[in-house]
């Protein structure tokens, strides 16, 4: 048995492989955004499992739904129906507001990618695009789409005939989507490159050109999705709609849950023996997903996440050192002076506060929707104190 941070951190050394850098901390349980660390320590998490706890950690709802139906069915793979699975995909497709979506279940985001690749490979083009500094995943398909060349390009070689847009460039987007264009996937956000929000217009361009030159649309929704920035999709501001969402995250509400929504026409490509997976979409996820949506609707968490995010924004913007605050609703990236990110990561950690250096500039919070204003506030004079000390 684990007994301290440090015995778990050098278990994991002797363990894990090197794809990750050692945890300094081990988490061995929560309640709500508190989890305690394996000395004893409690933190309020402001990462959530990297915006996938919508709900906090153990929610009294999703813990009795889940042991509900795992003493019913676990798990039967998708040679059958369940009511899970099925009440889950109707809700997505009432989600789209178009009666034409339909859902493919996956574990994750990056299947959840996959799929979207291979659907566009049904269409006659194979020509893709996706944005510079994006982040799909990290299975050979999705990695390919990544505008990251530190994390992609040592992989190489890769899916061929992929462009990368310059992130919010309405003229590089007419030049790089053409007539051999298949799919465009892009994040209504960028999470992962450190919330990089696009200006106003610009998804509803890159829908424009879509049309123009007849290429598919896919919007990754797997951080934006679910609620985390005030609606159902995270491209819903923009009034468009796309031909592919991808969802994963925060929809399991902690357990492993993807999808890839196809809308209209493109709802058809699949055929039986296309494409599957043995776990996709499992009872225990479903049931998880099911009340993950409950509790979002029967709280008015859309509305809600705004205010809180707002409330965030609006206390950091000032702190010495912080050049900029972005997102919406709540996911929220704080960038800070001289590449401290990381050292005020590391201080937040030591004074009770998870959250997550996006990179050397960029803070990134996506808390469960259940943070507290009080919570919010008393973050905001932690951060405060800290970034005084630090930038003084
Ligand atoms: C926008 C986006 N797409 C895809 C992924 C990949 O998801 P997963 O790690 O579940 O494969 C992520 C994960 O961070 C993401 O943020």
């Amino acid at each position: 048995m684990i007994r301290s941070n440090s015995a778990a951190s050098s278990s994991w050394d002797s363990t894990i492989q090197q794809t990750y850098t050692t945890p300094v901390i081990g988490l061995k349980r929560g309640r709500g955004l508190v989890v305690e660390d394996f000395d004893g320590k409690k933190y309020v998490d402001l990462i959530g499992g990297i915006a996938t706890n919508l709900l906090g950690h153990a929610h009294p709802s999703i813990v009795k739904a889940i042991t509900k139906q795992s003493k019913e069915l676990c798990h039967i793979s998708n040679l059958y129906a369940h009511e899970q699975g099925l009440k889950l995909a109707r809700r997505l497709i009432a989600m789209t507001g178009d009666k034409s979506s339909r859902v493919y279940f996956c574990n994750s985001g990056a299947e959840a990618i996959e799929a979207a690749i291979k659907l566009s490979r049904l269409t006659v083009k194979k020509q893709l695009v996706s944005a510079q500094g994006s982040f799909h995943g990290r299975t050979t398909g999705a990695i390919s789409l990544t505008g990251q060349s530190d994390k992609r390009d040592q992989f190489k070689p890769l899916l061929p005939k992929v462009k990368y847009l310059k992130f919010g460039d309405f003229n590089d987007l007419r030049r790089k989507i053409t007539r051999r264009t298949a799919m465009v996937f892009i994040e209504p956000i960028m999470g992962e490159a450190g919330v990089v929000v696009p200006p106003k217009g610009y998804l509803e361009a890159i829908r424009n050109r879509c049309d123009e030159v007849g290429a598919l649309m896919a919007i990754d929704c797997i951080q934006t999705g679910i609620g985390r920035t005030g609606d159902w999709f995270g491209y819903e501001t923009e009034g468009i709609k796309p031909d592919v969402i991808t969802i994963a995250k925060g929809i399991g509400g902690g357990l492993p849950l993807g999808a890839m929504i196809a809308i209209g026409e493109c709802a058809k490509l699949f055929t039986p023996g296309s494409h599957g997976s043995t776990f996709g979409g499992n009872p225990i996820s479903c049931a998880a997903a099911n009340k993950v949506l409950d509790e979002i609707e029967s709280k008015k968490m859309l509305s809600s996440n705004v205010k809180k995010g707002d409330l965030l924004q609006s206390l950091v913007e000032a702190v010495p050192g912080v050049t900029e605050v972005r997102g919406r609703g709540l996911l929220i990236g704080i960038q800070v002076m001289d590449g401290k990110s990381k050292e005020i990561a590391r201080e937040l950690q030591v004074a009770g506060y998870l959250v997550n250096g996006a990179n050397d500039d960029v803070i990134r919070l996506a808390p469960s929707y259940l943070i507290s204003e009080k919570q919010i506030k008393q973050f905001a004079s932690v951060f405060e104190k800290i970034c005084v000390r630090i930038y003084a």
